[in-house]
């Protein structure tokens, strides 16, 4: 009895593997590996040009927020630069860092490109038989300043500094008071004008 029950089984389990031999394929290999194929491959090209596209976006942000610059007076010549009757915008030709290109050489204007937090600081010389006034401006408001009197010591510097919240386009700029003047040199670069971001906002 137990013989025989043992040959039944083993002749059921030959029959069910002939039957996965011969036709009968089990469900994984029922799909259409093709059709899957080229469906993953045309998955893998979606996700390929979007990553592409978000990589681009990234270095655009990046390069957005490097913004830097340094720029000094231009003169072939020592001289001075003033006395004016009236306060005047201070123009920096000589650009020695424009990493985003924010300032303009030809105005003296920064503009900034990316809301964010930004540093500027200026350094002026002088020779005291004039007064020295300088300002940082932000759109038409004066923000920070420095004044040397005259006073007949001889060489004069004053400089200045503030961190300002930007938003996209504000200006920023230097003035010469009125009636004062600062010294521009040939190869020192004594009387500058930088400003960077320091962090990007929102
Ligand atoms: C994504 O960029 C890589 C490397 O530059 C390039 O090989 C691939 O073809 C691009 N993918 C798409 C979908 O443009
Ligand atoms: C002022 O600076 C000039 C150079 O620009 C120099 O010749 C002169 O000696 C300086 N005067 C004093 C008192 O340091």
């Amino acid at each position: 009895m137990r013989f025989k029950m043992e040959r039944t089984a083993v002749i059921l389990v030959l029959m069910s593997l002939t039957c996965m031999c011969s036709g009968q394929r089990p469900e994984f290999f029922s799909v259409d590996i093709y059709s899957e194929l080229k469906a993953l491959r045309s998955l893998v090209g979606e996700i390929s040009a979007r990553l592409n596209a978000t990589q681009r976006e990234l270095e655009q942000e990046r390069a957005d927020k490097r913004v830097a610059f340094t720029a000094s007076m231009l003169s072939t010549v020592n001289r001075n630069h003033g006395p004016f009757d009236r306060e005047t915008n201070l123009i920096f030709e000589k650009v020695l860092t424009n990493v985003g290109n924010a300032y303009n050489a030809n105005t003296g204007v920064f503009t900034a490109p990316v809301k964010g937090l930004y540093f500027f600081r200026y350094s002026g010389r002088a020779f005291s038989g004039k007064d020295m006034g300088l300002s940082i401006f932000k759109g038409s408001s004066r923000i920070v300043s420095s004044y040397d009197h005259q006073s007949g010591d001889t060489n004069d510097s004053i400089s200045n500094g503030v961190a300002l919240e930007l938003d996209v386009g504000d200006v920023v700029y230097m003035r010469l008071w009125i009636n004062s003047w600062i010294f521009v040199d040939s190869r020192y670069n004594y009387c500058t004008f930088s400003g960077f971001l320091v962090f990007p906002i929102g």
